[in-house]
């Protein structure tokens, strides 16, 4: 998987030795780090290991699954452009429907981190030619709504299309 760049932020593979990290993020959230494989609650670090690895093993042009760490290093969250599930394992070929989805550490917040980081994701992703992002919020998340609006992305209103529940979704072109 290729490392990304924006001024403050280095978008990079997961290593085994961020797997502290990985599980401090995730662990007791309902959001989980999926990569094509049935997505499991992550509990113990041996869990974010094998998440690791499975992210880790995501060979596609454009899709990714990405650390996002600061100039100096320090973990901050994750950044991710999948196909929205179901899809078929590892092949990302089972849907034409992609999306953006972020997750910052908690004492990383409120510092721009995941709308920088996700606008550098959509920009490297346009420019190899991805015609169209999702990103798909649960109603009452409206921080991850924020990120949306700063990224300039288009509220398409509430679906049930993903994920078995109700959804806002949000839509970016390439400009
Ligand atoms: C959704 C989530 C990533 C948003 O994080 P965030 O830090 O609020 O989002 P941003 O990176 O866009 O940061 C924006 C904030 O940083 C502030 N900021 C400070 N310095 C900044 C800078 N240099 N540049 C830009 N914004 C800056 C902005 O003013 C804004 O603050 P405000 O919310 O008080 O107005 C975070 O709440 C999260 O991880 N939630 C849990 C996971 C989740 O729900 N994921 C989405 C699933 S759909």
């Amino acid at each position: 998987m290729r490392t990304i760049v924006s001024d403050r932020l280095l978008l990079r593979p997961w290593q085994d030795d961020d797997a502290d990290f990985l599980l401090d993020l995730e662990s007791g959230s309902q959001i989980v780090v999926s990569s094509g494989a049935q997505p499991t609650t992550m509990k113990t670090r041996k869990d974010a290991l094998a998440s690791i690895r499975r992210l880790r093993a995501i060979e596609h042009p454009i899709y990714g699954n990405w650390a996002i760490a600061t100039a100096n290093g320090r973990l901050v969250g994750n950044l991710l452009l999948l196909p929205i599930p179901p899809w078929a394992e590892q092949s990302f070929s089972g849907s034409n429907d992609v999306e953006i989805g972020w997750h910052v550490h908690p004492d990383a917040r409120g510092q721009g981190y995941a709308t920088e980081a996700a606008d550098a994701v959509l920009r490297d992703a346009f420019g190899r030619g991805l015609p169209r992002v999702l990103a798909v919020t649960e109603p009452d998340n409206h921080a991850s709504q924020a990120v949306c609006r700063r990224l300039g992305m288009t509220a398409l209103g509430r679906t049930t299309r993903y994920y078995d529940t109700i959804n806002e979704l949000f839509e970016k072109l390439p400009s």
